[in-house]
């Protein structure tokens, strides 16, 4: 059967038709919402090379989280910039330090509230490495223990989910034996398991402070050319106890989304990190394409790629515009 018998323009006639055939979901209890919390008090500060994300300090999270959950965004995701930094990155796993407290307000404000922690060393070190170093070399069984201790402290004051991002090898076993041991077996583990090497980075560390005072990534994030090898990484997350795997980032990367949505069963998340978004931010800044119908291409992209979770920082303009959308 062929045309002119078979018209595919047929289903695309009306909004309704098309919604009825449309392939992939898009809602916002797929995403995930990423918030840079900074010490000081009444602190809401534009991200300058992010428009529409602030450095917020724990004592204006309530309202932000207020928000958050009325647009049915289900989960947010931590970043802290602490106060002062040092070669191990100390107030990563202090009892008060930035995160700690910002996982206590939020879970005080709204107990429902999904709280993923990122769990690296790179905000925190003076170095701003994502290990500890040693003679210019950034040990991996070193860093271990510390990531453990990080994990370990989120899920103290409340964290429900723990996502390594520092592509240390053995980090997911060693995080899920600190958790054990210290009696949080029920705090699962999202892994950024395929983590890039990546240009796409950039607006993120502005926002940190985390780029790396000497060298790059390159020891420890994959090389953007490997898809082979993001299949091991993810074998091996899976073999030390991921309950969830992340592809970062998101838009250079849909094939890599693909291959491991085909490849295993665990949920799968991908971050359109903070290089893609302010791409749109800008273009669309200087009007050159429209951004609601960018970004919602953007994600069902992502989904069509076969991502079940999205990190993004577009989640709430994202979650009012899917209100209105035929
Ligand atoms: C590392 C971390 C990074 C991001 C999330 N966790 C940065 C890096 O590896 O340099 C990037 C997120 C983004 O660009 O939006 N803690």
């Amino acid at each position: 059967m062929s045309f002119p018998t078979v018209r595919l323009r047929r289903l695309r006639a009306t909004p309704t038709l098309r919604a009825m055939v449309r392939e992939t979901t898009l809602s916002p209890a797929q995403f995930i919402y990423p918030l840079f919390v900074v010490h000081g008090r009444d602190v809401r500060e534009e991200i300058a090379s992010m428009p529409g994300v602030y450095h917020h300090s724990v004592d204006r999270l309530a309202r932000e989280i207020d928000e958050v959950s009325a647009l049915d965004i289900p989960a947010v995701i931590l970043f802290g910039i602490p106060a002062s930094k040092d070669p191990i990155g100390q107030e990563n796993f202090a009892e008060d330090g930035i995160v700690q407290q910002a996982i206590r307000a939020i879970k005080a404000a709204n107990p429902d509230m999904l709280v993923i922690t990122d769990v690296c060393l790179c905000e925190y070190t003076d170095h701003g490495h994502c290990g500890i170093v040693r003679g210019g070399e950034i040990l991996n069984d070193e860093t271990l223990d510390i990531l453990g201790q990080v994990a370990v402290s989120h899920a103290r004051v409340g964290a429900d989910v723990v996502a390594p991002s520092g592509m240390m090898d053995g980090m997911v076993s060693a995080i899920r034996a600190a958790l054990d041991g210290a009696g949080y077996a029920g705090i699962s583990i999202l892994s950024y398991a395929i983590k890039y090497a990546s240009a796409f980075y950039g607006p993120f560390r502005e926002a940190v402070h985390s780029t790396p005072s000497f060298g790059d990534r390159r020891t420890h994030q994959m090389d953007s050319a490997n898809v082979r090898e993001a299949l091991r990484e993810a074998q091996l997350d899976v073999d030390e106890g991921a309950d969830m795997l992340m592809v970062k980032p998101a838009l250079a990367y849909l094939d890599v989304i693909r291959r491991v949505r085909d490849r295993f069963d665990l949920p799968l998340a991908a971050y359109n990190v903070s290089g893609e978004y302010s791409m749109i931010k800008a273009a669309a800044a200087h009007g050159w394409l429209d951004e609601r119908s960018a970004v919602i291409e953007t994600l069902i992209a992502i989904r069509r790629a076969g991502a079940d979770l999205i990190l993004t920082y577009h989640a709430k303009d994202a979650a009012r515009w899917l209100q209105t959308l035929e």
